[in-house]
């Protein structure tokens, strides 16, 4: 039945009916023990309540809905498949190389993967339904949900410039410039980008030189004493990925700041950089059928603590690290994003207590793998020899990173004050 269920309501989805054949067969096959082992309604409700329906639950950007089992069940074996892979949820960072802490992590526990296995491969059932959690609720969509954690509406909103994305086409990136209004210069504590609640639909992520928007984030809030100045007459930039659903769908985004009060300079000026970006632009290169690995090296000139990670390339894209080579000559890996998806666009923000702190000198080493065969799935064409460009049919490779220079004082402190945390004395 539930080959039904799915060719109905999700007639793009042909495919999950071949794959829910095989559901059939394992069932089957099962062994009834295991089947009491794992049920939907007492272990995996509980999963994807926490880590899916952020996203899938009507309304929400992702194409289905994830929040009962009648909904759940046609898609177990496509679920059991994308959380394997890593591909779902959209958290593409390596779990087993580089820092594991982030204060935005979505990803699933090693544990709650191996729990989505074994329901599936004993039929997906759903168990006693009185141990269902009761359904989980989630705010409007139309709320601030910085200004949820920090008590008060943003002092700043500006929107961008509405675009219509037709029912069926190919996917737009729509870059409106529009003013700020800003009269005079202030700090920023946070931003929040977000759209309107059709076009979550539609929105594949939003940039903005200020923020991005990604579901399941929560905008950014700086650290005390950290932040960004916002200029009097700053124009603001967008840039949003749109893609269609099969209905013609208006939308525009929403940013939202919140300042520190007038007169308030906090001691930290979160900066920004493309790194690696000059570097690829001059070297970058990629014959066909083939995969490449381009490094670019990053000089830090100041004690650098590191907030966030956020790598970009383009269809071709694969992998990207991120390394520290320590002025005496220890290399540390980062970060390395192994699984990298275009579709999405995740930026990885450092827990405080892990951020990196790197002292001056130190020399940040981007390792980008790209491939260009027919293996890649995203790969439009393998013949093609491929260059860097603007558009998705070129490539390209940086890390957006947001970083604060600190003093040799602070960094000191601040390393000193781990080394005391950690209870340890090898924290470089
Ligand atoms: C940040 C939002 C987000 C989160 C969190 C998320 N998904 Fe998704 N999911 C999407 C979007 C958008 C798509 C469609 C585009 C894509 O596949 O990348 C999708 C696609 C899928 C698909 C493939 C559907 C198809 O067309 O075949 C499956 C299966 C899936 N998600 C399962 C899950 C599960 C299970 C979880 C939680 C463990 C999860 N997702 C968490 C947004 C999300």
């Amino acid at each position: 039945m539930q080959q039904t269920t799915c060719g109905n309501r999700f007639r793009r989805h042909g495919r999950t009916s071949l794959l829910a054949g095989g559901v059939f067969l394992m069932l089957a096959g099962a062994a009834p023990a295991q089947e009491a082992d794992v049920t939907f309604a007492r272990d995996v409700a509980p999963i994807l309540q926490e880590k899916c329906e952020a996203c899938h639950r009507s309304g929400q950007m992702a194409p289905m809905s994830l929040t009962t089992y009648q909904e759940v069940r046609p898609w177990a074996r496509a679920i059991r498949t994308k959380v394997v892979a890593g591909d779902m949820p959209p958290w593409h960072m390596s779990k087993t190389t580089g820092i594991q802490k982030f204060i935005n992590d979505i990803s699933l526990t090693a544990d709650q993967i191996d729990t989505i296995v074994q329901w599936v491969d004993a039929g997906a059932p759903l168990g006693n339904p009185e141990d269902l959690p009761p359904a989980r609720t989630w705010p409007s969509g139309e709320r601030w949900r910085v200004g949820d954690l920090l008590g008060r509406d943003p002092d700043l909103i500006v929107t961008s410039t509405p675009w219509t994305q037709p029912a069926e086409g190919q996917d737009q990136w729509w870059q409106p410039v529009v003013e700020s209004g800003m009269s005079e210069d202030r700090w920023i504590k946070a931003v929040e980008v977000r759209p309107t609640l059709e076009g979550r639909r539609i929105v594949h992520h939003g940039n903005t030189a200020l923020a991005e928007f990604a579901v399941g984030k929560a905008g950014e809030i700086y650290p005390d004493d950290t932040g960004r100045l916002f200029k009097a007459g700053e124009k603001v930039r967008f840039d949003i990925h749109y893609h269609s659903v099969g209905e013609e769908i208006t939308d525009y985004l929403s940013i939202g700041v919140w300042f520190y009060p007038t007169g308030v300079v906090p001691k930290y000026v979160v900066k920004h950089s493309p790194m690696g970006v000059f570097q690829a632009m001059d070297t970058f290169d990629l014959p066909p059928h083939t995969v490449t690995k381009h490094h670019a090296f990053i000089p830090l000139e100041k004690p650098t603590r590191i907030l966030s990670y956020q790598p970009h390339m383009h269809v071709r894209g694969k992998s990207m690290s991120m390394e520290a080579i320590y002025p005496s000559g220890r290399i540390e890996m980062l970060s390395y994003v192994e699984n990298f998806n275009f579709n999405w666009h995740v930026n990885y923000v450092y827990a405080d207590d892990v951020a990196p702190l790197l002292p001056a000198g130190t020399m940040i080493k981007l390792t980008a793998w790209h491939d260009n065969t027919a293996a890649n799935r995203a790969n439009p064409d393998p013949t093609q020899w491929v260059g860097w460009g603007q558009r998705t049919i070129d490539d390209m490779y940086h890390a957006h990173v947001r970083y604060v220079e600190l003093t040799e004082e602070d960094y000191e402190r601040m390393v000193e004050e781990r080394r005391q945390a950690a209870g340890t004395d090898n924290n470089q």
